[in-house]
């Protein structure tokens, strides 16, 4: 059973000892929790797919924590200069932090990482302890979110210890994650900018900087971008105008929201099958909670819950791609028919 330890010097280099290793170990960083690997090392990231029990066609993201390690991750020599500039833009004013960028690959890092793509997704955590993880073991750690693969991301370390506990030996604690949503995917491996994933980086934040970004919304075909993905057990839907029934929860974007509802289906707003993301309707504030809210209201064991919908915009458009896919898993156990 993994152990959820504070971080002190001594547990980070107890952890990047084990990441030397071969082992795997479980750190915070902004966005969720990662279950970190040696991203040189071919077989301790191929324990990363075991654990998770993640197809081997997904691949993972390669985590650095200084500039001058992305010369060992791409292949700058692929790289034209309208992408080279492009690249420059966005990370010299959002990394570190909650972008991850495709690019081409160095051919040091070993295939299964990227699942044999000749392109490689990087970016650089803001969160301190993944730094130091980072930088105290070999420079460069693959992690995908540490849950079991198709679940409900982990914003804390004790999300991960119920999820992946029994296959680890150590979870790093660095409390509640402070961004809460993964973070955004940009292609920069084409012609032009792609967004393949939003997330803690708005699509409006990336357009100030380098113009229009296509985004093809979660129907985008992109290795590992299935359509069910980040499913609590309790069948989730979206919001729709029902009457209230045994076993359903709702859970509201704001207290306005949820407060008009009430109104209208004459329920007290205290009931406590209602929840709401965030009180005074911030979608940052709705991005922390969206995972916890989630993980805590399947602990109720419920037939079903309805989640209404939140503003499309900013942060917005992240959520609602997670709830969204939670959406498409039909029952526990059983996924939609592109898993
Ligand atoms: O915030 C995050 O990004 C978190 C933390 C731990 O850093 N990580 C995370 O990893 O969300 P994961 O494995 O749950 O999602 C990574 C996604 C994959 O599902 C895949 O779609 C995409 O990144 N990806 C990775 N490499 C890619 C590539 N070469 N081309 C296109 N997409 C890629
Ligand atoms: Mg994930």
């Amino acid at each position: 059973m993994a152990h959820i330890v504070a971080v002190s010097e001594q547990s980070l280099r107890y952890a990047a000892d084990l990441i030397k290793a071969g082992d795997l170990v479980a750190f915070p960083t902004e966005t969720v929790y990662g279950l970190g690997a040696n991203a040189f090392d071919e077989r301790a990231c191929a324990r990363i797919f075991t654990v998770k029990r993640r197809p081997s066609f997904d691949p993972l993201i390669v985590h650095i924590a200084d500039f001058s390690t992305l010369d060992r991750i791409i292949d700058r020599s692929a790289l034209n200069a309208a992408t080279e500039k492009t690249m420059h833009t966005v990370i010299s004013s959002l990394w570190p932090g909650p972008l991850t960028l495709v690019l081409p690959k160095h051919a040091s890092i070993p295939p299964i990482v990227t699942s044999g793509l000749s392109t490689v997704a990087v970016r650089m955590p803001s969160h301190p302890v993944a730094q130091q993880l980072i930088r105290l073991s070999t420079g460069a750690i693959a992690a995908p979110s540490a849950n079991r693969f198709g679940f409900l991301s982990p914003t804390t370390p004790q999300h991960v210890e119920e999820s992946l506990g029994t296959d680890l030996v150590l979870i790093l604690d660095g409390g509640h994650t402070t961004v809460g949503v993964e973070s955004t995917i940009l292609d920069l491996s084409e012609d032009s900018p792609h967004l393949l994933r939003p997330g803690g980086i708005s699509r409006e934040q990336l357009e100030s900087l380098i113009g229009p970004v296509a985004y093809s919304g979660s129907t985008h075909k992109a290795p590992g971008q299935l359509k069910s993905h980040y499913a609590p057990r309790t069948p989730l839907y979206m919001f729709r105008d029902i009457p209230f029934a045994d076993g359903t929860l709702f859970l509201f974007f704001d207290s306005t929201s949820r407060d008009k509802w009430c109104e209208e289906h004459n329920i007290a707003p205290t009931d406590e099958r209602l929840a709401v993301l965030s009180p005074h309707a911030s979608l940052e504030e709705s991005a922390v909670n969206l995972f916890s809210v989630l993980h805590e209201l399947d602990k109720r064991g419920a037939k079903q819950l309805y989640v209404q919908q939140v503003p499309l915009y900013g942060l917005g458009l992240a959520i609602h791609d997670r709830l969204q896919k939670a959406s498409n898993k039909k029952k526990w156990g059983q996924t939609s028919e592109s898993e």
